[in-house]
């Protein structure tokens, strides 16, 4: 089926367009009053997640209020690894949990790849009635965490800030956290692919947390299954290329290796100026990103000018995604969405005539 709104997809393939599409990493959230309303009913996250109807309806909701140029699926990172049985949970104002943290090399030998139909069979039925709803409005984003930050979340068992258990067990026992990880790149790529052919167009892998590696340790714990997964990935389907996209947050000095991977595009946080990744990289992928998400706390004019100045800094042609370098705060007013993308829609043009 022809998309209405193809503006990403050509982005991603470095072709030419009107004006520099965008969507924002978790676009359909809790800064949305009409999500709020949802989740509540739907009484958990994950219940939400699970629910096929209420999980369409809310990665509409970004679309709904503003010109976006995708929609991204409303699912969690963390749905594998509760696929995996390790009972993941939320408590309120403190992020995700699992009952089961991973934390030994026998808990590690006991994990088996999910059965992507049976346990996660919810998350491709959200895939089809989003593309059904969506009925080629604009393209459908699907996506999954790395194996690296998926990790760090099921040996530390919540979010971290010093990531000590999951760095003790890479240090202590390389080979048990290479066999996690050879687990989770094995259930991703059956994920993703299971994704596309419910009907994502494209797919992002987040590695949220793969800048607080060493460089080698990166290169040997993240990126090297991050290309594991790539090279595994549906890259066609009906008849069209299914681009990826790779996010190291806090990977700005790793862009040549990540380019290397045969990804399409590369997103980056607001610590990396777009020339210089552009000059670094940009003549091999796209470049997504990167306002800073915090910048939206700003009044609307200071948010236009962080606008200009990221447009200014990819510069005029094709390649460039515009996102925030990180998921929206859920205490970020509506209304400077609308200015953010006001000044896109008012100043990317200028970028694109030939
Ligand atoms: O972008 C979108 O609109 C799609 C939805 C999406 C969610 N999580 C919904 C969500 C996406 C793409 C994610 C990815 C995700 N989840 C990542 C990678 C991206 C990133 O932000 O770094 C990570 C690390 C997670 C793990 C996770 N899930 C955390 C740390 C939390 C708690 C966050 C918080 O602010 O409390 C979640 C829960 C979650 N996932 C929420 C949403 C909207 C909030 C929970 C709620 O609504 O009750």
């Amino acid at each position: 089926m022809e998309l209405d709104n193809d503006r990403l997809l050509r982005a991603l393939a470095r072709q030419p367009v009107d004006r520099t599409p965008v969507w924002m990493m978790r676009q359909a959230g809790r800064y949305l009053p009409e999500y709020r309303e949802v989740r509540a009913q739907a009484g958990s996250f994950m219940n939400l997640c699970q629910d096929r109807d209420r999980a369409c309806e809310v990665t509409l909701q970004p679309l709904e209020r503003y010109p976006l140029d995708a929609a991204i699926l409303f699912s969690d990172i963390l749905t594998i690894p509760d696929a995996m049985g390790l009972g993941l949970y939320f408590e309120t104002g403190e992020g995700p949990k699992f009952r089961k943290p991973v934390r030994t090399p026998e808990a590690v030998d006991a994990l088996t790849l999910p059965d992507t139909e049976r346990d996660l069979g919810y998350v491709m039925n959200a895939v089809s009635s989003v593309r059904r709803e969506l009925n080629g409005r604009v393209p459908l984003i699907g996506f999954t965490g790395s194996p690296w930050t998926l990790a760090t979340y099921m040996v530390e068992g919540a979010s971290s800030k010093d990531f000590r258990h999951v760095k003790a067990m890479l240090y202590d026992t390389p080979q048990t956290m290479h066999r996690l990880l050879d687990v989770l790149a094995r259930a991703v790529t059956d994920y993703l692919n299971a994704q596309i052919r419910a009907g994502a167009q494209v797919v992002q892998i987040f590695d949220t947390w793969g800048g607080a590696l060493s460089t080698p340790a990166y290169e040997a714990f993240s990126l090297r299954y991050m290309q594991q997964i790539v090279d595994g990935l549906i890259r066609e389907h009906d008849g069209r290329r299914v681009p990826v996209i790779l996010f190291t947050k806090n990977g700005g000095q790793w862009l040549e290796a990540m380019a290397d991977s045969g990804a399409d595009a590369l997103g980056l946080d607001w610590s990396t100026e777009l020339s210089d990744a552009r000059a670094r990289v940009g003549k091999r992928v796209a470049l997504q990103g990167n306002l800073d998400p915090n910048v939206l706390f700003a009044n609307p004019r200071a948010i236009r000018a962080e606008v200009a100045r990221i447009l200014e800094s990819y510069g005029s042609g094709t390649g460039h995604i515009f996102n925030l370098g990180h998921g929206i705060s859920q205490f970020t007013d509506p209304d400077s969405v609308t200015a953010f993308l006001d000044a896109l829609h008012e100043l990317s043009p200028a970028y694109h005539r030939s």
